[in-house]
């Protein structure tokens, strides 16, 4: 299956969709963006005000934050791909509610069965939530779980450096051990398609 192909069609039903609330405020529906054929997925939790405008993720504040710690490893954002739990704006940038999490769930169920990446990052509190429900950011942060046949690495969000920068060094120490993580696991991953 072309991957580009499919990820435009749910990005195309995104922008059509009414399922929750969110949809009534919403300037532009953020479906996703960069490379849909990636290794590496980041989901975030909800578009901000920058986001709703240009219909694009992370490219507000927090989005800064979160290229600098793509560059420290030498990441291209144009080379991952990145989404959010749900794709519309909540009001006043509060966070999403559980219903409306819910409703957006198959849209990124989708995205992440088509890109198949080898590791999902989680950034912040809600995206955690849904692959490891049961622990908190501050004890998974920087390791690597199972969830089905996917890696996931939880982060610290990047806004919460904005309002706490003592966590950026973390941040940073955690992206490092992502690069290393990446090159172990496309190592294993030949060696299994060579047998
Ligand atoms: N915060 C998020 O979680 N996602 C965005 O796209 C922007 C800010």
């Amino acid at each position: 299956m072309d991957a580009s192909y499919s990820i435009t069609d749910i990005a195309s039903q995104i922008s059509k969709c009414k399922l929750c609330e969110l949809h009534k405020d919403r300037t532009l529906t953020v479906p996703g963006d960069g490379d849909p054929n990636s290794k590496i997925m980041i989901i975030g939790e909800a578009p901000g005000q920058n986001e709703d405008q240009k219909g694009i993720p992370f490219v507000g504040r927090a989005g800064h934050i979160l290229d600098s710690l793509l560059e420290s490893i030498n990441i291209d954002r144009t080379k991952i791909f990145i989404t959010n739990m749900v794709k519309c704006r909540p009001p006043k940038n509060r966070d999403p509610n559980v219903k409306e999490i819910i409703q957006c769930t198959d849209f990124l169920d989708h995205q992440i069965s088509i890109i198949n990446p080898l590791v999902i990052i989680t950034l912040g509190r809600l995206s955690l939530k849904k692959f490891l429900p049961n622990t908190s950011i501050k004890i998974a942060r920087g390791s690597i779980y199972k969830w089905k046949q996917y890696n996931i690495f939880p982060i610290y969000h990047p806004a919460a450096a904005l309002y706490n920068p003592k966590l950026l060094p973390k941040m940073k120490s955690d992206f490092k051990k992502i690069s290393s993580l990446i090159e172990g696991m496309e190592t294993d991953f030949k060696s299994t398609q060579m047998k």
